[in-house]
């Protein structure tokens, strides 16, 4: 258990997953206080969910600074000055570079909507159509230098339908993300998670996890 864990938030845009973990901290469900919201983008609806909610919302324009490394710096520096303990990435779309992933090594932790290995990058929902897969979903993980390379925590299955669209399937796929990250947040805050290797050992899971992790779709 991490006593008085403080939690930061990267956000780009509407911050959807960012409102499921607030949700889920609000219900005494995550034990952990959000302690602050940065954005790249003033205009992010996730710095307004922050103010709505009395947490510290902090906006850092890249404009201001030359290199990606220098950005990284000021982020490190504000996370510094909440206190943060666990970083969470939640429709941050600017790559972290080793500033931010060699200070919190393991405390960092992304969302991405399909089942990685499978359809790392952006647009993944269209590609997963695409390609002819039966099967996308959502993956939680622990963010390493990488993209969307780090060792993977908790993945939910969403079937592909026939007539999905990409907008259909990421919103059955964001309905489960919205339920497996706070789930992951509940976890870290709760000290349940050893990395060995690529592995997340989950300390007291149910005997079969991945029965338990993965539960069915959610339909409209
Ligand atoms: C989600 O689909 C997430 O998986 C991806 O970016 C999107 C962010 O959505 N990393 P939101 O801002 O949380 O609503």
């Amino acid at each position: 258990m991490y006593e008085g864990l403080k939690i930061g938030v990267l956000a780009s845009g509407r911050g959807s997953n960012f409102q499921a973990i607030i949700d889920a901290v609000n219900a005494g469900k995550i034990n952990a206080e959000i302690a602050v919201c940065i954005s790249d983008n003033e205009d992010a609806y996730a710095l307004e969910r922050a103010r709505k909610n009395l947490i510290n919302a902090e906006f850092i324009d890249p404009k201001a600074f030359q290199k990606r490394e220098d950005y990284d710096v000021k982020i490190v520096e504000t996370l510094k000055k909440y206190g943060v303990g666990l970083v969470l990435l939640a429709g941050y779309m600017k790559l972290v570079t080793p500033v931010i992933v060699d200070e919190f090594h393991n405390k960092i932790i992304n969302i991405h909507p399909a089942l990685l290995p499978s359809f790392p990058g952006l647009h993944v929902q269209r590609k997963a159509i695409e390609h002819g897969v039966r099967f996308s979903g959502c993956t939680v993980h622990f963010v390493d230098g990488g993209m969307d390379t780090g060792p993977i925590i908790i993945q939910a299955v969403v079937p592909i339908l026939q007539d999905d669209t990409e907008d259909s399937l990421a919103t059955r796929i964001l309905a489960q993300e919205h339920r497996i990250y706070p789930e992951a947040v509940r976890l870290f805050a709760e000290g349940r998670f050893s990395v060995q290797g690529r592995r997340v050992i989950i300390k007291d899971a149910p005997e079969n996890p991945a029965e338990f992790l993965v539960n069915p779709p959610v339909r409209e």
